[in-house]
């Protein structure tokens, strides 16, 4: 779909065109062909919105990797998580000494990859690093550090490629910045 389908008009603006997603998923697969060169690299997909960021960086990926999903919830809804994570599916193998690449869509907080990133240490990978999508480093709350990460964002609300509000608008092919009516409207 293009951006005068009907459903971007619960857009605000469009914050990351599909263009410049297309570029920076082409240009972070280069990279982490090249650093994990020679090496047994899992890449797990954080369900649900690292799903369309992650099924395309896989393709873009020329090393001969394992993929694995892993679904997380941070308890709560809306707009915010609250660090208290559950695991509702966990990895189906084992990752001792493997190399480990977390692909998320969003840090926000950090909290729901900082916890994960615990989890995830004491299986005893060879490495753990994180490639996020976007990255809201206005809204951290605690030490992360992200290997790899696409585009900086401001804090706004964002939807679309895989970014959800209230499970919708995963789909949008672009980034975008949501509409205040549509949650304020929810919110009434
Ligand atoms: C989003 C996102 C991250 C998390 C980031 O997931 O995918 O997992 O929130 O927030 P944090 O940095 O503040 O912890 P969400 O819980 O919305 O689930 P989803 O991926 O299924 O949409």
């Amino acid at each position: 779909m293009d951006t005068t389908a009907k459903i971007y008009e619960d857009l605000d603006r469009i914050l990351v065109t599909r263009e410049e997603i297309r570029q920076a998923v082409e240009k972070l697969g280069r990279q982490i062909t090249e650093d994990y060169q020679g090496k047994d690299l899992v890449m797990v997909c954080i369900l649900k919105g690292a799903s369309l960021f992650f099924t395309d960086l896989i393709r873009e990926v020329d090393l001969p990797l394992s993929t694995e999903f892993m679904a997380v919830s941070s308890y709560g809804s809306g707009t915010s998580s609250t660090g208290v994570v559950r695991i509702l599916k966990d990895l189906d193998r084992n990752i001792e000494n493997r190399h480990v690449l977390i692909v998320e869509d969003i840090v926000d907080s950090g909290k729901t990859l900082y916890y994960l990133m615990q989890v995830l240490s004491q299986r005893h990978p060879a490495s753990i690093s994180i490639a996020a999508l976007l990255d809201k480093p206005a809204r951290r709350v605690v030490d992360l550090t992200t290997r790899y990460s696409c585009f900086n964002i401001p804090d706004a609300f964002v939807v679309g490629y895989g970014l959800d509000y209230d499970e919708k608008y995963r789909n949008l092919p672009d980034i975008g910045v949501l509409h205040p009516r549509i949650y304020q409207a929810d919110d009434a």
